[in-house]
């Protein structure tokens, strides 16, 4: 199954993605590493990868306009799934129904606890005993629709929203790519 990511940063768990890709049974494979930043650091990761880049700036678009450029970006790669790995843009209502069912989004929390940003921080000041990460069906709504799968982790005495994201952040390497695979197979 053609899969495009979409970044916007780091893109850790791009990587962790394209890694996945390379198993020989992975019933996906990586045809496109889209980012709206064209600084993105991940873009430089999927490169020396080998992989095929897109990337273009939102800014001066409208929402609409823009998820058009990469609903046509998408498409010339071929990919028929979209997994949005650290993307902050929301999704156009019309991007997310042309494609729907068909985006994926890992979100560094036990959804649906803590949509939104600075999940850490606000599990940590929740006083949650556990934390994690999910992964889930893009819908209209942030950070809403189907979890496909979720990780967890302790939250311990002393945490800071940093040393959980660290925390958090190995186990969404290791769920994103099983979590896809249970996807495209099902
Ligand atoms: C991850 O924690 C992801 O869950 C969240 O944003 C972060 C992106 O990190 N949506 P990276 O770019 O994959 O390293």
């Amino acid at each position: 199954a053609p899969v495009a990511i979409l970044i916007s940063g780091r893109g850790s768990n791009m990587a962790a993605l394209l890694r996945a890709a390379e198993a020989p049974d992975c019933p996906w494979r990586v045809v496109l590493v889209g980012a709206n930043d064209p600084d993105a650091a991940g873009l430089e990761t999927a490169r020396a990868a080998g992989v095929p880049t897109w990337a273009h700036s939102h800014k001066g678009l409208n929402r609409a306009d823009y998820d058009a450029l990469v609903d046509a970006a998408v498409r010339a790669a071929g990919a028929e799934w979209i997994a949005l790995a650290g993307y902050m843009r929301l999704l156009s209502p019309g991007f997310v129904s042309a494609w729907a069912g068909r985006i994926v989004n890992i979100h560094p929390s036990l959804l649906p606890l803590h949509k939104g940003l600075d999940t850490h921080a606000r599990a940590i000041e929740a006083g949650d005993v556990e934390a994690g990460c999910s992964v889930h069906i893009v819908t209209a709504e942030l950070d809403d629709g189907p979890v496909i799968a979720q990780a967890r982790v302790p939250v311990l005495p002393g945490d800071t929203p940093e040393t959980l994201a660290a925390r958090v952040l190995v186990e969404e390497h290791r769920l994103y790519p099983k979590a896809l695979t249970e996807l495209v197979t099902r």
